[in-house]
């Protein structure tokens, strides 16, 4: 039997560990998920574990590794192009830096190979765009389709063009760094006071707040060109340590940096309106250019920047494609999937079988694991005899709840499985989540799940989206039924559920809307405050008592404060 174990993120962020069996993705999860550390970018010991675990196979049973980046290419590119020439004559001390950074990474990653490969296991690079690009085709459902991947970096390209037949990938127009527009959100994040990882997300959540006025200055710093890529303009640019800033030139432009100790201004919201707008156009630009070349009629996107659901609401609705595929990670925990998935199907022509429709890859804990973990906290929870039932009647009536079933989700989204879920009908709700449940106000885009049938009944047209991953947009009615949504223009985050990907929580949703009218839920992440998403039954009861959770529903138990 084929065991090939995935290893993506290593270096960057998000690191993550994947098996696939006879070609069959079994197991996936990312490391921070064990660690606790958001965004972790270490070897992914715990995420192999975990997969080697459910696989049931020691290391010396693995037929191969893929390994979705090459740590020293980050290192190299750093000392070469963004120090260019006078990295050489003086700066020595960037030299340090430099490798104070990489170095750690890089030992703990080649001494863990060096024991693969000492147990005779093939080990092989994938390059990281490639990565990325694998990861959007082959977990699609699509025989043949355009491949659009937009990124921060990884090693030296950041964004590409390209067609997938079969088990084949050509990749036609690259962006290369420093030309990112993953660095462009990084920086102007930054800018607006949104210092972490994370907040970039804050960034995309905010631009809806605000109006596009700056897209005129905005499309000088990004500029697009004849072959589908684009370039950053150098001069709103510099590099300094091997760390890229924004320009003297970008505050003469656009004002100075925000205080994050003082509320945003009109001006803040109206840049990021404005960023966002740009990059849909050039996105835009890249998949008018992929319709062109390659003739196809579906697209898979992939790369950190394809997170952003309103970006891929926007393509979506421009229609130059007739289905859109975005994978359950489409960033870099995701890449860990795509080289395995290369792997096996291009070089090692294991036929495709990995169309990809649900996200619960990771641990999942019997009942029996929930009531030890219960019994070891001396917590009394109760098990009712129908738990949608009990979980619904909890919703309808105002509650918020977390909902622990199954599978932990890959990828960033909690889409039923590892979430917290409140009434989308009653205007309250809103405010009563942020305040009890999201430390981080205003920002944080709930979204909404919901069945097949609703979803027919309440959008302009059914979205697509299984993994929360676009925006679709609501009737005029649907919007007057949901106020607990916050809708910009009607559109909305969605997760469309169905029986086939998940019964249970279908389920719950139909037993809400006997009771709501409506059969959709808002839905976000079931975490601690500055937490990654919940893995464990001790995660989530953490969640339950260090959040404004009423209750959660784990397992066929629910446990109530
Ligand atoms: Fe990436």
């Amino acid at each position: 039997m084929t065991h090939i174990l995935g290893i993506g993120g290593l270096g960057y962020k998000d690191s993550a560990a994947c098996i696939l069996s006879e070609g069959r993705l079994i197991a996936a999860a990312a490391e921070e998920r064990f660690t606790g550390t958001k965004h972790e970018g270490g070897f992914p010991h715990h995420a192999m574990a975990f997969c080697l675990e459910r696989a049931g196979i020691a290391t010396r049973d693995l037929t191969g590794v893929a390994v979705a980046n090459n740590p020293w290419i980050p290192m190299r590119e750093k000392v070469l192009r963004w120090y260019g020439e006078s990295f050489f004559r003086s700066r020595t001390a960037n030299v340090y830096n430099v490798f104070k950074d990489e170095s750690h990474r890089l030992v703990e990653y080649l001494r863990t190979l060096e024991g693969l490969r000492s147990a005779g296991i093939e080990i092989h690079r994938v390059p990281h765009n490639l990565s990325h690009m694998a990861a959007a085709f082959l977990c699609s459902p699509f025989e043949t389709a355009a491949i659009i991947s937009v990124d921060g970096r990884g090693e030296t390209s950041t964004s590409g063009i390209g067609r997938g037949r079969g088990s084949e990938i050509e990749v036609d127009a690259v962006s290369r760094m420093p030309d990112s527009l993953g660095l462009l959100y990084a920086l102007v994040a930054d800018y607006l006071g949104f210092s972490e990882l994370d907040d970039e997300f804050r960034l995309i959540s905010i631009s809806p707040t605000g109006t596009p006025t700056f897209v005129p200055k905005m499309r000088e710093v990004v500029q697009t060109a004849a072959d589908g890529s684009y370039k950053l303009n150098p001069e709103y640019f510099g590099f300094h340590q091997g760390r890229p800033f924004l320009s003297e030139r970008f505050t003469e432009v656009f004002g100075q940096p925000h205080d994050p100790n003082l509320p945003l201004e009109d001006r803040h919201r109206d840049l990021a309106a404005s960023l966002h707008a740009v990059v849909v156009d050039v996105v835009m630009h890249m998949a008018k250019s992929a319709r062109l070349r390659t003739g196809e009629t579906s697209l898979c996107l992939g790369g950190g920047l394809v997170q952003n659901w309103a970006l891929v609401g926007a393509i979506n609705d421009a229609g130059i494609f007739e289905k859109i595929y975005v994978p359950p990670a489409p960033g870099d925990d995701g890449t860990a999937v795509g080289a395995a998935l290369w792997l096996s199907h291009y070089q090692r022509g294991e036929p495709r079988q990995n169309a990809i429709q649900r996200a619960d890859f990771g641990p999942a804990f019997p009942e029996s694991e929930i009531a030890d973990e219960l019994e070891r906290l001396k917590l009394k929870a109760s098990k009712p005899n129908d738990l949608a039932l009990a979980a619904a009647e909890r919703i309808a009536s105002g509650q918020i709840l977390g909902w622990f079933q199954g599978g932990a989700e890959f990828g960033p989204r909690a889409l039923g499985h590892r979430s917290i879920l409140a009434d989308a009908t009653d205007p309250a709700t809103r405010a009563r989540l942020v305040a009890s449940v999201k430390a981080r106000s205003e920002f944080h885009p709930f979204g909404l799940s919901v069945t097949r049938e609703a979803a027919a009944k309440l959008f302009e047209t059914m979205p697509e989206s299984p993994f929360l991953e676009r925006t679709g947009r609501l009737k005029p009615e649907a919007q007057r039924q949901l106020p607990a949504v916050a809708a910009r223009e009607g559109n909305v985050r969605v997760h469309v559920v169905d029986d086939a990907r998940d019964a249970l929580f279908c389920e719950l949703l139909r037993k809400v809307g006997a009771r709501t009218g409506v059969a959709a839920v808002l839905n976000t992440s079931l975490n601690q405050p500055g937490r990654p998403v919940a893995t464990t039954p001790r995660d989530a009861i953490g969640s339950l008592y260090t959040t404004g959770l009423d209750a959660i529903a784990m397992g066929p138990f629910i446990l109530a404060k």
